[in-house]
C-alpha cells in the first residue's frame, strides 16, 4: 500500500488514517456493539480474535486497493473510534461505495459529517470518481441523515435484500454524483 491510495486525511477535529495492529481494541469495541451493529451488513464481533482477523482483512484490503478503509481518529488522543470506507471500487467506471461506522459513546458530536466531507471531497476531487454509492437500511435514520447531509439523493429501494443475524432486510440505496458535489 502506497500513501497516495490511502493518504492521511486531517480536518479540523479528526483524521483519518490506516489502521494497525494497535487498533484491535478499538475495532473491537465499535465491531462488538449491538448498537453500532444494528443495521450493519454482518454481525456483531464475537471476540477480540474477531477483531484481529477483521485489522489484517482491513490490511489486505487496503494492500490489494481492493477495499480502502481508514480509521477515523481523534487528533487530541490518537484513538480510533470509527472507520470510513470506500470499497467496491470500480475505477473503469469511476465509482466506489460508501461505508462508516462509529462507537456509540461518540454519536451526536459531529464528527463522522466531518470526517465522511473530507472523504467524499478526496474520492471526487482526488480519486476523480464520478459517482459514490451508499446501501442503507431504511430504519437506519442515523445513517440516512447523515447521507442526506452530505447531498446523497435515494435513487432506489431494494426489498429483502440483506439477511444479516436471522433477519430479512430492506435497503435504500443512496447516491451522489462528482457534479452535484461540485455543483456544476
Ligand atoms: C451513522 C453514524 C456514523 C452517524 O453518527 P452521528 O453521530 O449521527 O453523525 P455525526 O457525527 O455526523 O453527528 C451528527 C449529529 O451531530 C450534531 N453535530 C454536528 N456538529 C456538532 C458539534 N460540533 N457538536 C455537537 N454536535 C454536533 C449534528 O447536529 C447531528 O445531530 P442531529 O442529527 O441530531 O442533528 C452512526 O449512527 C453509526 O455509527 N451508526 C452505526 C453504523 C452504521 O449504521 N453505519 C452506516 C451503515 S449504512
Amino acid at each position: 500500500m502506497d500513501s497516495k491510495t490511502l493518504p492521511i486525511i486531517t480536518t479540523p477535529r479528526v483524521v483519518l488514517r490506516w489502521i494497525s495492529e494497535d487498533d484491535i481494541d478499538s475495532l473491537y469495541e465499535i465491531f462488538s456493539s449491538p448498537q453500532v451493529m444494528r443495521y450493519w451488513s454482518s454481525a456483531p464481533l464475537p471476540d477480540r480474535e474477531a477483531a484481529a482477523d477483521l485489522q489484517r482483512e482491513i490490511a489486505e484490503g487496503n494492500e490489494s486497493e481492493t477495499m480502502l478503509k481508514w480509521g477515523l481518529a481523534l487528533r487530541d488522543s490518537d484513538t480510533v473510534i470509527g472507520t470510513t470506507t470506500l470499497f467496491n471500487l470500480s475505477l473503469d467506471n469511476g465509482r466506489a461505495e460508501l461505508g462508516y461506522a462509529m462507537a456509540h459513546a461518540h454519536w451526536g458530536r459531529g464528527y463522522m459529517n466531518e470526517a465522511l466531507t473530507a472523504l467524499v471531497s478526496h474520492a471526487f476531487e482526488v480519486m476523480e470518481l464520478r459517482r459514490l454509492e451508499a446501501d442503507v437500511d431504511p430504519r437506519n435514520a442515523a445513517s440516512i441523515r447523515t447521507l442526506e447531509r452530505l447531498g446523497f439523493q435515494r435513487e432506489g429501494f431494494l426489498r429483502e435484500r440483506w439477511h444479516v443475524n436471522g433477519e430479512i432486510q430492506d435497503a435504500f440505496f443512496y447516491g451522489l454524483l462528482r457534479r452535484e458535489w461540485l455543483k456544476e
